[in-house]
C-alpha cells in the first residue's frame, strides 16, 4: 500500500472515499483524519483487504463500493495465473474480500454482484472481462450516488423543523455521494429545517467527533458534539426533531444493525416521543435474514477501547467488551428511508412491497 502525496489536501468539497485510477483502488485514508487527508493507493486485493480491516476506508455503502473494486484486483492478479488456478485463487481472494468485515452486507452484496459475471470454471479470465468487471463495480458507484440522492430527497421531506441528533458518520466518506442519514439533514439544512447538527461523539474510535464533524465542517453546517452518554441529557434539555442514523444491515423485519450506540438512541428517542429515522440504500437490506439476531456483529480490538488511557496504562488488565455494532428492533424505528421510498414503522410485508415495487 503506498501514499499518494499529489492527492492530498484537495480542496474539493466533496470528498472521495473510494475510487478506481489506474488500475488501482485509491482510498482516502479515515484513519487520519481529521488532521490528515491522505491518500492510500491499493494496487492488490491483500492491501485493499488490510484497509478494510483497519478501517480506512468504512461505512456500509463504501464498504461495498471498495470490495466491489476489489474483485477487480483479483481478477487482475489471478489473469496472470496459469488457467486450471484461476478458478480457486479467485474465489478464495473473493472470500478472504469478504470477510474483512462481516456486519455490513454491502459488502457481500457488491462481492457477489460481481462474481455473478464469472464462471472461470467455463471460460478463462481475460482482459475483456476483466474490463466487464470493472464496469459492473462502476455501475454499483453510480447507483450509489444516485441513491443517496433519492434518499436525501425522501428523507428531508419527512423531517419537521429543528435540531437533529445522529451517530457515527453517514455522509461522503461512507458512501459514494452525499451520504445516507447525512445527505437527508444536510438536504433539510439547506431547506433552512435543520439549525443544528449535534453528533454523537461515537466511541470507541470516534467515527462522529473525527469524520461527521469534519464533512459538516467542510459543508459549513452548524453542528454540536456530544459525548455519546450525554445523548438522554441533551433530549431533556433541547426539543431534538429527529434522530437519523445508517445502518449496516437491515433484516427481513426491519430489524437494523448499526454502529454501536444506536439501539440506546432509538430507546432515548422513544422515550422522549422523538421520530427515530433509519436511511440506508437497497444493498444494505439482507431479507435473507428473518431478524436482527441472525445479523453477525464484529467484534473489534480492546485496543479501541483501551487507547484513550494513553500513557496512563495500569499494570493490572482490563477485560474489555468491544462490539462494533448493535441491533435496533424494528418496533423503536419510525420509518427507515430508502432510494425506493419511505418505510413507516416498518416490518416484513411493508419492506418487501417499497423493494419489489410490489402492493402486498
Ligand atoms: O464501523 P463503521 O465506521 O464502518 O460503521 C459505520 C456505521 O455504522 C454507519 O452508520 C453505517 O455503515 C452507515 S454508512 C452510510
Amino acid at each position: 500500500m503506498s501514499h499518494d502525496p499529489a492527492l492530498n489536501n484537495s480542496p474539493a468539497v466533496a470528498a472521495q472515499a473510494v475510487s478506481w485510477k489506474e488500475g488501482k483502488v485509491v482510498l482516502l485514508d479515515q484513519t487520519a483524519l481529521p488532521k490528515h487527508e491522505n491518500y492510500l493507493i491499493c494496487s492488490t486485493t491483500e492491501e485493499l483487504i488490510e484497509a478494510i480491516r483497519k478501517l480506512a476506508v468504512r461505512g456500509a455503502p463504501a464498504i461495498g463500493i471498495a470490495g466491489a473494486y476489489g474483485v477487480v484486483l483479483a481478477a487482475q492478479e489471478v489473469k496472470k495465473l496459469p488457467r486450471e488456478k484461476q478458478s480457486g485463487a479467485f474465489d478464495k481472494k473473493l472470500k478472504d474480500l469478504e470477510l474483512a468485515r462481516p456486519t455490513a452486507v454491502n459488502l457481500t452484496w457488491a462481492i457477489g454482484k460481481l462474481k455473478k459475471l464469472m464462471d472461470l470454471e467455463k471460460t478463462p479470465l481475460t482482459d475483456e472481462r476483466v474490463h466487464q468487471l470493472l464496469c459492473e463495480a462502476r455501475n454499483i458507484h453510480e447507483e450509489d450516488i444516485r441513491s443517496n440522492h433519492q434518499i436525501a430527497e425522501f428523507g428531508a421531506q419527512l423531517l419537521e423543523k429543528g435540531p437533529i441528533l445522529t451517530v457515527c458518520n453517514t455522509g461522503d466518506l461512507a458512501t459514494g455521494g452525499v451520504g445516507t442519514a447525512f445527505g437527508i439533514f444536510a438536504k433539510a439544512y439547506r431547506q433552512n429545517k435543520i439549525p443544528r447538527v449535534y453528533v454523537c461523539e461515537t466511541r470507541p474510535i470516534l467515527q462522529g467527533i473525527r469524520l461527521t464533524a469534519w464533512e459538516l465542517n467542510r459543508q459549513k453546517i452548524p453542528f454540536t458534539v456530544i459525548c455519546d452518554n450525554m445523548a438522554a441529557s441533551l433530549m431533556q434539555n433541547e426539543k431534538i426533531s429527529a434522530v437519523i442514523t445508517g445502518a449496516d444491515r437491515i433484516a427481513a423485519n426491519g430489524d437494523v444493525a448499526n454502529k454501536i450506540g444506536t439501539y440506546s438512541l432509538s430507546l432515548l428517542a422513544k422515550a422522549h416521543s422523538v421520530p427515530f429515522y433509519v436511511a440506508a440504500p437497497q444493498s444494505t437490506f439482507d431479507l435473507s435474514l428473518e431478524s436482527g439476531k441472525s445479523i453477525p456483529i464484529e467484534q473489534r480490538n480492546h485496543e479501541e477501547v483501551l487507547s484513550v488511557l494513553g500513557n496512563n496504562r495500569p499494570d493490572y488488565a482490563i477485560p474489555v467488551w468491544n462490539p462494533a455494532f448493535d441491533i435496533t428492533p424494528h418496533s423503536l424505528i419510525s420509518a427507515i428511508i430508502c432510494e425506493r421510498g419511505v418505510i413507516n414503522y416498518p416490518n416484513q410485508e411493508k419492506i418487501k412491497s417499497v423493494l419489489t415495487g410490489i402492493n402486498l
